[in-house]
């Protein structure tokens, strides 16, 4: 028998995806016990994410803002080593400015996002929908016209009170600008179109795309975790943040500690209708995920402080945990 020779197209898909930078899931889980598991049961729980189109949980000021910080920072570049080798040195100050992440997500999860930070700013939004029509696309790009032009005025009215002129003053109206939106019929399609529309370092000014950061919801991480067109060998990454509801005996926290035991069991702290594709039991299976210490996930994933141990803010407790696809 012939030796396996793989078609042009699978080569090509192969050195393309070692090329990539890997693609970067954040969510916030809560355990959530599953009902379909006998009570006597040792099932795991599943990984509550949404409940009736919206987040689960009252707002966390900590995750959110460690959320928009990671999402938009621009490198450390998550980005295979053997890429930067290819490309030469590490890429200029001048060419990092022009760099810029993209943040994809479901039309429900756009849709779920507060009017006035939709799309997430200083990130290019790629929101993915079945959509045929090009209503979602429009109204999309829409939102993005009408951002970008209170941003303008902003910028227009800060300069006029400074008295300093500023570079977005002389761009172009909203109108004229190619808007940083991608409305895409698939995640694989949102992967191609970012590849195309983006070149991998930034050449004349020109802007280039930094990390690719899927940030949900549960039919969107479906796509990125059981869609072998999606993870077949591409690197791929989850900075998970692990809520739990904070106990009402206090006493402990009061003296800064938090009963780390009692957390790591706690579920149903609140009530969900969405969920993670995956578990705890998945996560653990060490042949396919190797859990990233905090101090990794710090300074190789994310350029900032990650806290590995429970955390109170407000009402919740979190943690950060990493993983990475053996
Ligand atoms: N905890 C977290 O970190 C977190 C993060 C994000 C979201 N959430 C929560 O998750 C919930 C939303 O998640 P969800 O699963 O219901 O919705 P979703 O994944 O945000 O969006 C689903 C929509 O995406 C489009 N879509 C999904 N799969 C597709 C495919 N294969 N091809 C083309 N389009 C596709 C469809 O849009 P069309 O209907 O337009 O065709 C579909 O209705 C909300 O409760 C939200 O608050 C939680």
């Amino acid at each position: 028998m012939p030796p396996h020779i793989p078609s042009p197209t699978t080569i090509h898909s192969a050195a393309t995806k070692a090329l990539l930078p890997p693609l970067t899931l954040i969510v916030a889980t809560t355990p959530i016990s599953n009902p379909a598991a006998p009570p006597s049961s040792s099932s795991t729980p599943r990984l509550g994410i949404g409940n009736a189109g919206t987040l689960p949980w009252p707002r966390i000021k900590s995750d959110m803002r460690f959320f928009a910080r990671v999402t938009t920072r621009s490198p450390p570049r998550i980005f295979p080593s053997s890429l930067q080798q290819q490309q030469g040195a590490a890429a200029t100050e001048e060419e990092e400015g022009n760099v810029m992440n993209a943040v994809i997500m479901g039309r429900k999860t756009y849709d779920s996002l507060p009017a006035k930070f939709r799309p997430l700013p200083r990130r290019v939004n790629v929101v993915i929908s079945r959509d045929t029509t090009g209503a979602v696309r429009r109204r999309v790009e829409g939102e993005w016209r009408d951002a970008r032009r209170r941003e303008i005025e902003m910028e227009k009215e800060k300069s006029a009170t400074s008295g300093a002129a500023t570079s977005t003053t002389e761009d172009p109206e909203a109108e004229e600008e190619d808007p940083a939106i991608l409305v895409s019929s698939s995640l694989p399609a949102a992967l191609h179109a970012l590849q195309h529309t983006f070149p991998s370092r930034s050449r004349n000014g020109r802007r280039s795309l930094g990390n690719i950061f899927i940030i949900g919801g549960g039919e969107i991480y479906a796509s990125a975790l059981l869609d072998p067109n999606v993870s077949l060998g591409r690197a791929m990454r989850i900075i998970m943040t692990d809520l739990r509801r904070r106990p009402a005996d206090d006493d402990a926290q009061k003296k800064g500690v938090l009963v780390a035991s009692e957390l790591e069991h706690a579920v149903d702290a609140f009530e969900c209708d969405t969920f993670f594709p995956i578990g705890y039991e998945e996560l653990e299976n060490r042949r396919e995920w190797r859990r990233v210490g905090e101090e990794e996930v710090a300074r190789e994933w994310v350029g900032e402080e990650v806290w590995g141990e429970w955390k109170a803010d407000g009402e919740v407790v979190t943690r950060i945990l990493g993983f990475e696809r053996v």
